[in-house]
């Protein structure tokens, strides 16, 4: 029997407590262990705030939102003796192994506390979809579905009174939500961090569907697209321990713009954190699932400074490093498939 921590860190996302879920019920049922929930993020085992998990108390959180153990956007390697704090709280609660669950960030410090000799195993999560060496992280499908039927309701809106609709989604360095959820609801321009757009361009779409009889569209936004001509994805507020900015409001812009150039009226909606609040669907439930329970898997192997991910239709083991080497950016021929729908 060991003592296995399990933290949950970055922004929420749908199905983190069916992981936690999962790494309790056969951590402690089929493995013998003891499972430890540490509070909001690297903040736990920072300050060594932590509850004792079992079957009883986390049964019936599978289909909830959010995480029963809070999460938070702390930078261990930020804080005063951050490493050392953590490794000295995990010893005096002979914590064998950790699990933390997580996207690039939280990862990234799982990867570097590994090499500072932590025994951790990590677990892909972020809506965005953005994290290298999985097919897909557990959280994207719900935010698509989420976007998808505010597309459609905006669709029935934006017909009856001529409108053209711009929806601006979340995605700072990928247009993964963009793009399916604009593929899904049958948008007439999808734009992407990873692909600048020109102004002109998307209005031109608009002009040209609107020539064909049509009297409304939809834009997709990421939060993260940029127009060519500028600098930067447009800002919110400040920046977080991990260094990034708070994006928010290309949608409002693409509103003033398209409403000036093209003579349509416009309307922005932004989704914001809609996006990653409530149920998760069932894909989501079965793949937060099955990475739980290859975490406490690997866990219980000892097989540390690994990540789970999906390849394919199985569930594998990937090195750490390997998964927060470099973002997983939308793939363009998905994008291609997208823009045959424009205009
Ligand atoms: O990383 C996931 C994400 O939802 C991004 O899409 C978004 O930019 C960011 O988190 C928002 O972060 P916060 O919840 O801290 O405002």
């Amino acid at each position: 029997m060991a003592r296995i921590g399990v933290l949950t860190g970055g922004g929420d996302c749908p199905g983190l407590n069916a992981v936690i879920r999962a790494v309790v019920r056969k951590g402690v049922n089929v493995h013998g262990h003891a499972i430890v929930g540490y509070h909001d993020g690297w903040r736990g085992p920072l300050v060594n705030r932590f509850s004792h998990l079992t079957p009883d108390n986390t049964s019936g959180i599978l289909h909830r939102g959010g995480t029963i153990l809070g999460s938070s956007r702390t930078n261990p390697f930020k804080e005063p003796d951050g490493v050392e704090r953590i490794k000295a709280n995990l010893a005096a609660e002979r914590i064998e192994a950790l699990i933390a669950i997580g996207g690039e960030d939280t990862l990234g410090v799982a990867d570097k506390l590994g090499q500072e000799g932590i025994n951790v195993v990590g677990v892909p999560k972020t809506i965005d979809n953005d994290l290298a060496a999985t097919d897909f992280t557990f959280g994207f499908h719900t935010a698509v579905q989420i976007c998808t039927d505010a597309i459609d309701r905006l669709h029935t809106t934006a017909e009856s009174h001529n409108r053209v609709m711009v929806v601006e989604v979340m995605g700072r360095h990928a247009g993964w939500i963009a793009t399916y959820a604009g593929i899904a609801g049958g948008a007439d321009a999808i734009l992407i961090p990873e692909r600048p757009f020109d102004i002109e361009e998307v209005c031109r779409h608009i002009r040209h569907r609107h020539s064909r009889g049509r009297t409304f569209s939809i834009v997709v936004v990421a939060e993260g697209a940029t127009p060519v001509d500028d600098g930067g994805a447009i800002r919110e507020g400040g920046t977080d321990e991990f260094g990034h900015v708070r994006l928010g409001g290309i949608g409002v812009t693409l509103e003033r713009e398209i409403e000036q150039r093209t003579g349509y009226e416009t309307r922005a909606t932004i989704l914001g954190h809609i996006q990653r609040g409530g149920s998760p669907t069932a894909y989501d439930r079965v793949l937060a699932t099955r990475f739980g329970i290859a975490a406490i898997d690997a866990a219980d192997d000892g097989d540390y400074g690994k990540m789970v991910a999906l390849r394919g239709e199985r569930i594998e083991r990937v090195p750490l490093g390997e998964a927060v080497a470099q973002l997983k950016t939308l793939d363009p021929a998905l994008y291609e498939t997208a823009e045959v729908f424009f205009g």
